[in-house]
C-alpha cells in the first residue's frame, strides 16, 4: 500500500522549525545517544514520513509517538521528513548533548519503554468511575468536590491523566515520592482503589486557570532554552499543557500555581525523585528561580 504522504513535497527548512518539540527526544539534529530513541539523522524521508503517518492512523502503535503524530498534516510530515534526512547521522553527538536536556544513555538505562507499557496503563481502564467517586469522600477537604481544589498548595486533580494519578498513588504509597500528608491518605488504599480514583478524577473537568500570563514564561515552555540546555516543556506537557494520558505526562494547564511552584522546586534540589530516568530531575536543576516564576505564571493561567 503506497502512503499519501509520500506524495507530498518536504521542505527541510519547514521541517526543522516543526521539530522542536521532536528534539526532547530524538535530538536536535535527530541523534540521540539514549537507546530507546531511535536516530533520525539520514533516515529515508519518504520512511520517517510513512512511520509518522502509521503512527496517526494507529497501523503502529506505539504509546509516547501517537500523541506527538495526531496533530501532524501530511506536509508536516513530509516536512518533518525532510529535515531529519538532510542531518548527518556520524559526529552529531557532542552537539546534541550540550544542546538539549533529553535523557542522555547514562542518566536513562533502557527503562523508558516501561513509562509507556507500565502495568498501570493496562489497570487503569479497569478503573470504576463510580467507585472512584464514593472513594473520593475522604480527599473532598483538600483537593475539592471534583478534584478542582480551591487552595493553592493542593493540586487540582481534575482532568489529570488518570495513569498519572494512579501512577502518583502508588509512588506516595510506597515512598518514591514523599508527603507527609499524602502517605497517611493512601495508606488504605489497595492497587484497585487507586485506579478508580485515577478513573474518577481523569473524568472531572478542570476549571480554568486564573491569574496574568508571563510572555517569557511562555517561550521557554515552548522553545526551551538551548544554551542552558532546558527543553522544551512542550514536548512532554503538550501544546495546550494537557500533557499525555497514556504516557503519564501531566497535565499542567490552569495547575495551582503555589503547587506547581513546590514542585519544580522540589525536583530541582531532588527531594521529588519520582520521575522515570530522572525526566523532570534534569530539566528543574537548569531553571533559575525567575524561570520558575515565569513557567508557573504561563501553566497556571492556562485555560
Ligand atoms: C517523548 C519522546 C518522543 C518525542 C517528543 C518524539 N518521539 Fe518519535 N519516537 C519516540 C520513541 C520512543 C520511538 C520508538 C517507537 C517504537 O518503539 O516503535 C519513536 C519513533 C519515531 C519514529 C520511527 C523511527 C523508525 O526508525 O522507525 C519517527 C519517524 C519519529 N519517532 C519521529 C518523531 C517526530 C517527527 C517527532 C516530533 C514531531 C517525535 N518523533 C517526537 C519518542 C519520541
Ligand atoms: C489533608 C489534605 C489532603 C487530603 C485529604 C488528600 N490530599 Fe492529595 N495531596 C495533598 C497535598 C498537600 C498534595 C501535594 C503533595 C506535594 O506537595 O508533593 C497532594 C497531592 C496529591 C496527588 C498528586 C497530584 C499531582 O499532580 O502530582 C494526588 C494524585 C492526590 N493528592 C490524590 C489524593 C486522593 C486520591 C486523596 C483521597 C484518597 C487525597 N489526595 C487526599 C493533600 C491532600
Ligand atoms: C521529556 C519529557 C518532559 C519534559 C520535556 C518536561 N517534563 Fe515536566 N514532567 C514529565 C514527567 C514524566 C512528569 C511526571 C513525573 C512523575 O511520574 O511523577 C513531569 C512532571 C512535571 C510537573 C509536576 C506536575 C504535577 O502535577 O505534580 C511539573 C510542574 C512539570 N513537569 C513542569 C515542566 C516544565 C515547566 C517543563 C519545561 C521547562 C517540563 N516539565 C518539561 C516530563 C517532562
Amino acid at each position: 500500500m503506497f502512503n499519501t504522504a509520500v506524495a507530498v513535497e518536504g521542505d527541510a527548512e519547514a521541517g526543522k522549525a516543526k521539530s522542536a518539540v521532536c528534539s526532547a527526544c530524538h535530538g536536535a539534529t535527530g541523534v540521540n545517544p539514549n537507546p530507546t530513541y531511535p536516530d533520525l539523522a539520514g533516515q529515508h524521508a519518504v520512511y520517517i514520513a510513512k512511520q509518522l503517518a502509521d503512527f496517526k492512523s494507529g497501523t503502529r502503535t506505539d504509546m509516547v509517538m501517537a500523541p506527538m503524530a495526531v496533530s501532524l498534516s501530511e506536509q508536516d510530515m513530509a516536512d518533518l521528513g525532510a529535515y531529519f534526512s538532510s542531518q548527518k547521522r556520524e559526529g552529531e553527538q557532542a552537539a546534541v548533548t550540550t544542546e538539549n536536556s533529553a535523557p542522555t544513555a547514562e542518566s536513562a538505562p533502557a527503562s523508558h519503554v516501561e513509562v509507556v507499557t507500565s502495568t498501570t496503563a493496562a489497570a487503569i481502564y479497569a478503573g470504576n468511575v463510580k467507585a472512584g467517586q464514593e472513594k473520593s469522600a475522604m480527599c473532598v477537604a483538600c483537593h475539592g468536590t471534583d478534584g478542582n481544589s480551591l487552595i493553592s498548595m493542593y493540586p487540582k486533580l481534575a482532568g489529570q491523566s488518570a495513569n498519572y494519578i494512579a501512577k502518583q498513588l502508588a509512588d506516595f504509597k510506597s515512598g518514591a515520592r514523599v508527603d507527609p500528608v499524602m502517605v497517611g491518605m493512601v495508606a488504605g488504599l489497595s492497587a484497585a482503589d487507586m485506579n478508580d480514583l485515577a478513573a474518577y478524577y481523569a473524568v472531572q473537568t478542570s476549571t480554568e486557570g486564573t491569574g496574568e500570563t508571563s510572555q517569557s514564561g511562555e517561550k521557554l515552555y515552548f522553545g526551551g532554552d538551548a544554551k542552558k540546555g532546558i527543553t522544551a516543556c512542550v514536548a512532554c506537557h503538550g501544546v495546550d499543557g494537557k500533557g499525555m494520558t497514556q504516557a503519564a505526562f501531566p497535565a499542567v494547564a490552569g495547575q495551582n500555581a503555589d503547587y506547581l511552584t513546590k514542585q519544580l522546586n522540589t525536583f530541582r534540589d531532588s527531594s521529588r525523585g519520582n520521575d522515570r530516568n530522572d525526566i523532570m530531575r534534569n530539566i528543574a536543576i537548569k531553571l533559575s528561580d525567575s524561570d520558575i516564576d515565569e513557567l508557573v505564571k504561563y501553566m497556571s493561567s492556562l485555560k
